[in-house]
């Protein structure tokens, strides 16, 4: 019997890095320290670049690794300019999106509101979605974690919307601002506590079997050396890494350690 109910989930977030030479140079090293051991399935994901989403789903060849998006319109089509839409990725191959990242929410005006509609329009549209939440600093000292993680979830996923699609195509990236990309990272139990408080959130507020297929995800400063140790907690289900993911070595430990404890 698998150790974790809902398996390892390890998903690598490339940011604004890697262009196509940089990223078939990394799937080239990562495909020659890749063994899959027998009886293992990773689930595991890279979110890249737009413009090396075609060469990274090239360049991985038969690797186990999804290539995903770091954002999406919410419309098939239109007047948006400078958007992509989800179609537009489909055709590159994704399946995969990443929805309200931190960085967006800080820097380029994401709301709940239009996390709402990526998270809805996306599910509509057959996409498999990772939801981001997560306090600030300010919030965390203000007591106030709990209530911005249910402000978010609750903004995103709304009944008559992304309710109805919680077929365990929706992942939940916890990531506390204050612990991504700062070499600070929550603590197996503080993580763990608002983990506990999203499964519980997912639980009242859409039921049983919803709340025990999303996969909860943790972020923030995750590297080959804390991994295991978050990864022993009962409502952590993998991790949405950074920094760490860009160099194949410790991606791939990454990874290893993942399917190690799943
Ligand atoms: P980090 O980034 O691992 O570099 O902290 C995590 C993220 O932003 O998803």
């Amino acid at each position: 019997m698998a150790k974790k109910p809902r398996g390892v989930f390890i998903a690598g977030n490339w940011k604004m890095n890697f262009g196509l030479l940089e990223t078939k140079t990394f799937f080239s090293s990562l495909s020659k320290l890749w063994i899959t051991p027998k009886n293992s399935t990773p689930e595991v994901a890279l979110f890249v670049p737009a413009t090396s989403i075609a060469e990274a789903n090239r360049a991985r060849g038969a690797l186990p690794v999804r290539v995903g998006a770091q954002n999406a319109h919410w419309e098939m089509k239109g007047a948006f300019t400078g958007e992509l839409s989800a179609p537009m990725l489909a055709e590159l191959g994704v399946s995969d999106v990443l929805v309200a990242h931190s960085e967006r929410r800080q820097f380029f005006g994401e709301t709940d509101e239009s996390a709402r509609k990526r998270t809805e329009g996306l599910l509509a549209q057959g996409f498999r979605v990772m939801l981001c939440v997560g306090e600030t600093r300010a919030e965390r000292e203000a007591n106030q974690t709990e209530a911005v993680l249910q402000k978010q979830i609750k903004g995103a996923i709304t009944p008559g919307g992304a309710a109805q699609f919680l077929d365990g195509r929706l992942t939940i990236a916890y990531e506390p601002v204050w612990a991504i990309g700062t070499g600070l990272t929550a603590t197996p139990a503080e993580a763990e506590s608002a983990h506990q408080f999203i499964r519980r959130l997912l639980w009242d507020s859409f039921g049983m079997e919803a709340s025990a297929r999303t996969p909860i995800l943790y972020g923030g400063s995750v590297t080959p050396g804390n991994i295991e140790t978050l990864l022993t907690c009962p409502n952590i289900d993998g991790a949405l890494v950074g920094g760490a993911s860009l160099k194949p070595e410790s991606f791939w430990e990454l990874v290893q350690k993942g399917m190690r404890v799943a």
